[in-house]
């Protein structure tokens, strides 16, 4: 199904077909890696919604899906060095293996600090799934395990990813008119309603 472009996109990079059969890629891979195994999914919010479930509705292996939430970007587009973990399950992940699940690695940063504090609980072990991968935004060494695909240096929204918190709800992911990044936060299309 192919939805009208938003009129605030510039263009599409990934279209909802585009992303689904990355998704089913991801998922052959994990069912074959994690038959016969529990594992904890540790989604992280708030991008990942629209991924996680998509996935987790093509995986054939009992798992517990837990959420994290975890904050480097404060609603811009350009990445910072601080990482706010503010949401953690209250399971124990002693012993377990773990698949954290991202909507996009850039810096790498959020989900660094994430996987160690997930090794500082005793996971038996952690693996890295994510949709996107922008390996040029790389701050410090770190690499996935499963990547849906591999993207350029572009500020991308829809399919989860915002942009001052909107956008998650296009279905397809793309990149927005030059005009509304750089306009003025009073002038945001949807500050002018009414
Ligand atoms: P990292 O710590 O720089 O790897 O940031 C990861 C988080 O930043 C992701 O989970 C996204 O929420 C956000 N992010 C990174 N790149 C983009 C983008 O192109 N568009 C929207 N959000 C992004
Ligand atoms: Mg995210």
């Amino acid at each position: 199904m192919n939805s009208p472009l938003h009129p605030d996109f510039e263009s599409v990079v990934l279209t909802e077909e585009d992303i689904s059969q990355h998704i089913q890629k991801l998922a052959d891979q994990l069912n074959q890696d994690y038959q016969n195994k529990c594992p904890v999914i540790l989604a992280v919010l708030k991008g990942v919604y629209p991924f996680l479930s998509d996935l987790t509705k093509h995986l054939h292996f009992y798992c517990d899906v837990e959420f994290i939430a975890a904050s480097s970007y404060h609603g811009g587009t350009a990445t910072t060095d601080w990482v706010e973990i503010y949401l953690w399950p209250r399971m124990s992940l002693k012993g377990k293996d773990v698949i954290i699940v991202e909507d996009i690695i850039d810096s790498g940063l959020t989900l660094k600090k994430i996987k160690q504090k997930v090794l500082s609980e005793g996971a038996s072990s952690v693996k890295l799934v994510t949709l996107l991968d922008k390996p040029s935004g790389r701050k410090t060494r770190l690499e996935a395990d499963y990547v849906g695909t591999t993207v350029k240096p572009l500020f991308l929204v829809g399919y989860g990813l915002d942009f001052q918190e909107k956008y998650r709800n296009v279905p397809y992911i793309g990149v927005l008119k030059k005009e509304i990044i750089t306009m003025n936060a009073k002038d945001y299309p949807w500050r002018n309603e009414n």
